[in-house]
Formats: C-alpha cells, structure tokens, sequence
C-alpha cells in the first residue's frame, strides 16, 4: 500500500530531510584521509543530535551505526568501525534522520582526491543517472520511467546498475511501499501521484552488477571487488513534477 502525504507531512519530511541533506554538508568539511569509518559516524551522529533528530539506521534491524559508510567496493550499508580513508577513495556516506517523527533519506559519493579517472567518471555518472532519473518524476508517470532513465546513462558508459538493492517510500516510516527499481522500461509500473515520496538512490558498478554480502551481514561489496557509487535523494511527487525534500 502507497500511502500518499498531506502537504503538512511533506513538510515535516522536508524538515527532516533538510537535517539529512546539512548533515552530509558537514561531513563534507570534515571527510578527509587518515579518519576511520567510527570518526565519521561519531561526528555524524553528534551533528544530527545537536539539531534535535535522531539517526534512523542507529539500531534499525540490528544496524549499530548512526550512518553507513561505504568505501570503493562496499556498495552499501557498509558499518562504521576501524577502516581508514585513503587517498583516492570514494567514499558513499548515507545518512537518514528522523526528526519530528519524520524520515527524511539521502546519500552521496565523496572522492578523496586525488582520484583515478574511472572513480571520477563513475561518480559523474552516477550522480548524472539520479538526476535523470528525477527528471521523470511528476503525476502520472511510471517506476519503470525512473529504472530506464539511469539504465540507459549507466549503461552507455559502459557501467552497470545494482538491482538487489531499490529505492523505498519513506517519510513516516524508514522503507515503505513502493520499491523503486534502478532499472526497467519506461510506460512500465507503477504510476506514480501527486503526494506520494521516496527515495531514488541508484547504486552504480564499474564492473558486473552482483554483490555480495560479508558475513558481518551488512556490509554489501561488489562481487568483482571493483568501485561502486552511489547518490540518493528523498522526493515527493507534485503535480507537474517533483520536489527534492533532502535540499540543504
Ligand atoms: N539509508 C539506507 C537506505 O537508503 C538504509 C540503511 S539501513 C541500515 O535505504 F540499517 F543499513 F542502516
Ligand atoms: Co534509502
Ligand atoms: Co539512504
């Protein structure tokens, strides 16, 4: 079931996601080589509970971090511990709060630069592909108009996208109905309306699309061990387009 939001909830889930959205900022003036993945999570956590919010992932099935931060071939969710940023890193950091009760769900890629010329072109991609991606949305269009969007960006460049892993709704709950595939046909499934809100967050291979899971059960690498990126945002459905709610 697709629970649509009033504008009132759009914009407690704005609020929230604002938080999401000014937490990665703040990550970004601190990211640098030498810091461990725990560094990163404390001064996350730290920032979002200084603004009233609460780190969603923090206890979420288990999760023990108040973030997930995923380096090179982590693809996601990767848990905060003793591994150390390099130089030439790129390092997803995906960050959800909830505040005011509400969820507000984004993420970005951050190079560590110097970076190869592949980790950069990825990123770029990936980045591109969301953007794309959201350039679909608006009542009346459909999920598989989202997937083809990034599939076709991606795969011209010769990447590929994850498909074990989706955007959700999201704004009263973490996950929600619907699942948002990366891939797909355009003019194929569900049709999107007006006050609906989820997250797009395509996950981008340089390699083969596979992943696996370490047996931490969390942490999602690349099959082949090559790079992964990733880029995501929360967005509401409005008339005659969208609206990005994790905008800081
Ligand atoms: N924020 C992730 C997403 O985009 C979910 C992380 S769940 C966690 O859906 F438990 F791994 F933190
Ligand atoms: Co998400
Ligand atoms: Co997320």
């Amino acid at each position: 079931m697709v629970y649509l939001k009033s504008p009132t909830e759009i914009e407690l889930i704005r609020r929230s996601g604002r938080l999401a959205s000014q937490t990665l900022d703040y990550a970004a003036s601190f990211l640098k080589p030498g810091l461990t993945t725990k560094e990163v999570d404390k001064r996350v956590e730290e920032f979002i509970r200084d603004h009233k919010g609460i780190p969603a992932t923090l206890g979420y099935n288990g999760f023990p971090a108040s973030c997930c931060v995923s380096i090179n071939e982590v693809v996601v969710h990767g848990i905060p511990g003793r591994r150390v940023i390099q130089e030439g890193d790129i390092v997803k950091l995906d960050v959800t709060t909830i505040l005011g009760g509400y969820y507000g769900d984004t993420a970005r890629t951050f190079l560590m630069e110097p970076v190869s010329p592949l980790a950069r072109h990825l990123t770029e991609t990936t980045y591109l592909a969301l953007q794309m991606a959201i350039k679909t949305v608006r009542h009346g269009s459909r999920l598989g108009d989202i997937g083809e969007a990034i599939q076709t960006c991606v795969e011209k460049e010769g990447f590929s996208v994850v498909q074990e892993f989706v955007g959700h709704g999201v704004g009263i709950k973490f996950h929600e109905d619907p699942n948002v595939p990366h891939f797909g046909r355009a003019g194929t499934g569900l049709r999107l309306k007006k006050g609906m809100v989820f997250t797009i967050e395509p996950m981008i291979n340089v390699g083969d699309w596979r992943v696996k899971i370490l047996p931490d059960n969390w942490t999602a690498v690349t099959a082949d061990g090559q790079l992964s990126a990733q880029f995501e945002h929360t967005l509401a459905v409005t008339h005659n387009g969208s609206e990005i709610l994790t905008l800081s």
